[in-house]
């Protein structure tokens, strides 16, 4: 069993906040992805854990034990752990054999030869990548080299994985590849995961949980469904899908005892059970969200849809992006496939009340959620 929390955790570098008051569960088994932009403070995050940082307040317990405690004085240094890391840059040995740098770890922990042995042929294995096992990672492609990485990682059976960026030096094909493997090496060992990324989409293909962080701030933590379809913030939805998610800024109007979001001939009731929350708010204007694939288009006028003008055609095979504008908005529109609407074309498009979330114009916060609206 091994689950982490972090309590509290706060690190600065020379008097500005990389992290600021970081709370975060991990529970056992699961795979975690802390995931922003550059510089938001996942590498000071996982880092903290490792114990190669020490925070400057808070606290780090790992299965009832504390790590870190800096009230208590405690500070477990990151060899008595028992961690395994895998960061960006592969980090073997260039000048010994993919052999030696997994049995390097192992004989560290004073194992027997032929123990030693019989772990490297397993994790090799387990990698593919037994027929490499006299190579010098010169000898390796990009790939191959992250392989006996996380190779070496698994050898030394460290009860939580952290890993960092570890495919970001790989091409996109290869990325991907190494996303199915991360995920069935997760599914087989089940070690819990601390993993680190700025590319949303491995983070939802990978994650049963994911913690989104802005400068040093956790700004969500959930499951890769719950961050896409009900994202806490303007942050958090427009950093997570791609194309970007649609907002869109109305009014919020009273017309015969309902209140209606309106903005140019788009115009959708709100729910009366959310009126109260929304009236609380003393606002006179929303932020409406709504997914490019929640667009639905057409080529003929149908009643009730509201009539855009294409602005460009993005055909990408599985999919095609369009880019139409309705008044001043412009709207990221997902078909699938190939479409025969052109630049400049008249459309009709018809965006899905229920699919829209509701974001406070002032803080950013979600008002209003699907589920919510759908009562
Ligand atoms: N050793 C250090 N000394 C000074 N500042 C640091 C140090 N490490 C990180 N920082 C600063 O702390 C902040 C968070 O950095 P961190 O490396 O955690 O970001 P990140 O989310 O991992 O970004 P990236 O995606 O670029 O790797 C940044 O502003 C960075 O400049
Ligand atoms: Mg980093």
């Amino acid at each position: 069993m091994s689950w982490i929390e972090l309590r509290k955790i706060k690190k600065s570098y020379s008097g500005s906040p990389a992290v600021r008051e970081l709370n975060l569960k991990i529970e056992d088994r699961q795979f975690v992805t802390l995931l922003g932009p550059s510089g938001c403070g996942k590498t000071t995050t996982l880092r903290v854990i490792a114990g190669l940082e020490e925070p400057d307040s808070g606290e780090i317990i790992v299965d009832g034990k504390i790590l870190f405690s800096r009230e208590k004085g405690i500070f477990v240094p990151p060899e008595k752990r028992k961690l395994g890391l895998i960061f960006q840059s592969y980090a073997l040995w260039p000048h010994m054999t993919v052999r030696k740098n997994i049995s390097l770890a192992l004989e560290e922990m004073h194992l027997a030869r032929e123990k030693i042995d019989g772990i490297i042929k397993e994790v090799l294995e387990k990698v593919q990548l037994t027929e490499y096992i006299d190579r010098y990672p010169s000898e390796l492609s990009g790939g191959q080299q992250q392989r006996v990485a996380v190779a070496r990682m698994i050898a030394a059976e460290p009860s939580i994985f952290l890993m960092d960026e570890p495919l970001s030096n790989l091409d996109a094909m290869l990325r991907v590849d190494m996303r199915t493997e991360l995920k069935r090496l997760h599914h087989e060992l089940g070690a819990t995961t601390v993993y680190v990324t700025h590319d949303q989409v491995e983070a939802l293909t990978l994650s049963d949980r994911i913690a989104v962080m802005e400068k040093g701030i956790l700004k969500q933590v959930g499951t890769p469904e719950e961050i896409y379809k009900k994202p806490a913030d303007l942050f958090v939805a427009r950093f997570v899908g791609s194309p970007r998610i649609n907002s869109i800024e109305g009014k919020l109007v009273s017309e015969s005892g309902n209140y209606f979001f309106k903005k140019g001939d788009i115009k959708r009731k709100i729910n009366k059970k959310v009126e109260s929350i929304i009236l609380d708010l003393k606002v006179n204007s929303l932020i409406a969200t709504i997914r490019p694939e929640d667009i639905d288009v057409s080529q003929r006028e149908r009643e009730g849809w509201t009539k855009a003008d294409v602005y460009s055609v993005l055909p990408a095979g599985s999919e095609t992006i369009l880019s139409v504008k309705k008044d001043e908005i412009d709207l990221s529109v997902k078909v699938n496939g190939f479409t025969d609407i052109r630049m400049n074309d008249t459309v009709w498009i018809y965006i899905d009340p229920f699919k829209m979330n509701y974001y406070d114009p002032r803080s950013g916060k979600l008002i209003l959620d699907v589920g919510l609206q759908r009562k």
